[in-house]
């Protein structure tokens, strides 16, 4: 997520503005601008690729005068990480500059009517498309900055949080939402802007929170005024902060891991963003169609990635076999790349990493290039180095994980395989057009499934309470469910440190069903699916040798729900999708039984969030 600052008051705004870049930088970024209307009045850009430090050594010896400014942390979502794409962006005539968080959908379309008026860009963001529409619409007008940024804004699809200074106009910064949050500090005699009310807090406690459709005229000399984008004024409700800064910045929840798994129905709302169309009747992974013929053709699939990303690459594995008929095999990057593999021009290799800098997915991707394979990226970190090392990919969108136990990255990557795997069984003709349908709907209600799935919270507490001092668990599942179990194990045991090992449920006989005892807690994934049946019967066994065991299950059921001793149920939904809703439970499920433990739930011992060495 990008951080966006704001200061027009009596004192230098540099100072604040850097400060609350530094106060942002928790949500992750690749480069960083600031905008001045100087003691000259004169309006400066000073931006770099890099971190909030950079930004400051590059304006040392600069001039940083003047009492407004706007500033920017950017998570880069259209263009590569540089100092070019970084923000804030200057309008043509260099008279207007702006700073965005969020993502402009028809930037294209605007960018092409800008061009043939004329208009030039020198970055590849959909950001700069803004700032020069707003421009074209004032010059064509002969309007108002404010009245230009309501008309251009009606012209808008997407989701953004912007805010605008002016030369010539230096107490006034104009800022806007839908979709990005955006707060306002107020102050004595100054104001504040900026993402979240972190870099306000300790400047005033008074914040008034900016409404989707609102547009914030923030006047040094004035008082606060929120119209829409006709004009017609808000209620401006002030609120009083009475949270710390550290608070603050995991909105609220005690943990970032927390935070991030009750995002979870935002996040993938924008990961399916842009991706499936409003109707329902198509998905588009740009990536896929831009490479169609590698799709088409491919003999073979090969999954290359670590931990939990390999976990969701199970998952794909069954889409794509499942919606595309094409042969897929998933391998531990770490394997793989020592492994001398056999790999031809006629493969496709996609490689998953959260961060993108995973040192066994990267050799493992630069192997399989070196043999002439299709590299196929799926990355949440825009310009990683994974995703720099491949042919084409796919981002997740779901904006920086810090918790180092992944969890809305891994719901985004199975998002991503979803569409990929509709999108190549379109093309190739192997998927029918009612399943398409019916996964591409359900598709579109996974954010709000979650969202109730995430209401289970309450419950999964109090279960947790009862396993807190267990010293092994067991997750079981068939088919798609079963690298669910393996990932339910993987959350447990990497921030409660109680071992757990995850298992195809018809395994147990074949060994581990000796563990089976009264202390031997198992977790049954068992919602309704193609092997339900099997499943149940693999919970009898465990019954009968008095295991333990807690059940998820569809709404509804009653078989497998007769036999749990706790149960937890879920809304149903298409069984290639149904990893994504089954994960947060036990994602839940471990966060709460680690926090039981008193454990360091972000920042697991022994673990980094990248493991950027073999
Ligand atoms: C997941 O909870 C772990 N933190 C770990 O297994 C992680 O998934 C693995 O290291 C791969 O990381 P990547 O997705 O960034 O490549």
């Amino acid at each position: 997520m990008c951080g966006i600052v704001g200061y027009v008051g009596h004192r230098t705004a540099y100072d604040i503005l850097i400060k609350g870049l530094h106060r942002l930088e928790y949500r992750g970024y690749d480069s960083a601008g600031v905008a001045l209307i100087n003691d000259s009045s004169e309006l400066t850009v000073y931006k770099t690729k890099g971190k909030v430090a950079d930004l400051e050594r590059f304006t040392e010896n600069k001039d940083i005068s003047g009492s407004i400014g706007i500033a920017h942390t950017r998570w880069a979502t259209h263009g590569e990480p540089n100092d070019t794409n970084a923000h804030p962006h200057y309008s043509q005539s260099g008279n207007i500059a702006l700073i965005h968080n969020g993502i402009i959908e028809n930037y294209a379309v605007l960018k092409d009517a800008l061009i043939h008026n004329g208009y030039t860009f020198r970055s590849s963001t959909d950001t700069e498309v803004l700032v020069q529409l707003i421009e074209y619409v004032k010059t064509q007008n002969g309007c108002s900055l404010l009245e230009a940024v309501q008309i251009a804004l009606k012209k808008v699809i997407g989701a953004y949080a912007i805010a605008i200074i002016e030369k010539g106009n230096p107490d006034r910064i104009i800022a806007a939402r839908k979709s990005s949050p955006l707060v306002v500090g107020i102050g004595d005699g100054e104001f504040f802007l900026a993402s979240d009310a972190t870099p306000i807090v300790e400047y005033s406690n008074q914040v008034v929170y900016i409404n989707d459709g609102e547009i914030a005229v923030i006047d040094r000399n004035k008082p606060l005024q929120v119209v829409d984008f006709d004009n017609v004024s808000a209620e401006i409700n002030v609120k009083t902060l009475d949270m710390s800064i550290s608070q603050l910045e995991k909105g609220g929840y005690p943990h970032f891991m927390l935070k991030e798994i009750n995002e979870q129905g935002n996040t993938l709302f924008d990961c399916i963003r842009g991706r499936v169309s409003i109707d329902g009747k198509n998905v588009t992974l740009s990536g896929v169609l831009d490479n169609r013929e590698k799709f088409l053709n491919a003999r073979r699939i090969i999954i290359v990635a670590c931990g939990t990303s390999w976990h969701a690459g199970l998952i794909g594995k069954q889409m794509i076999e499942d919606m595309c008929r094409i042969p897929v095999e998933v391998e531990y990057a770490s394997e793989f790349r020592y492994r001398c593999p056999v790999v031809s021009e006629q493969d496709i290799v996609i490689a998953i990493s959260q961060s993108g800098e995973t040192a066994d997915t990267l050799a493992a991707v630069e192997l399989a290039r070196s043999c002439g394979a299709f590299i196929f990226g799926i990355c949440n970190v825009i310009g990683s180095s994974i995703s720099r090392a491949t042919h084409s990919g796919a981002y997740i969108h779901v904006g920086p994980e810090i918790g180092v136990a992944s969890t809305k990255a891994f719901t985004g990557q199975v998002t991503v395989l979803a569409m990929l795997a509709l999108t190549v069984g379109k093309l190739k003709g192997t998927i029918d057009d009612e399943y398409f349908h019916t996964v591409v709907r359900d598709l579109q209600h996974i954010p709000e499934l979650i969202k109730q799935v995430l209401k289970l919270d309450e419950q999964i507490n109090d279960l947790s309470k009862i396993f807190t001092y267990a010293h092994n668990f067991l997750y079981l599942g068939r088919g798609y469910n079963y690298p669910v179990a393996l990932e339910g194990a993987l959350k447990l045991k990497e921030i409660s440190y109680i071992h757990a090992e995850g298992y195809p449920a018809a395994e147990m006989k074949h060994g581990p069903i000796a563990l089976i005892d009264s202390d031997m807690p198992v977790v049954v994934i068992a919602t309704a699916d193609k092997v339900y049946e099997k499943t149940v019967s693999n919970l009898q066994e465990i019954k009968a040798r008095r295991g333990k065991v807690i059940v998820l299950v569809s709404k509804g059921d009653t078989v497998a729900k007769g036999l749990a001793d706790y149960c937890i149920e879920v809304p149903p939904v298409a069984e290639c999708l149904a990893p994504i809703l089954n994960s947060v439970p036990l994602q839940l499920l471990a966060y709460h039984i680690a926090i039981n433990k008193g454990k360091d739930v972000d920042q697991p011992r022994n673990l980094a969030k990248s493991v950027t060495v073999e």
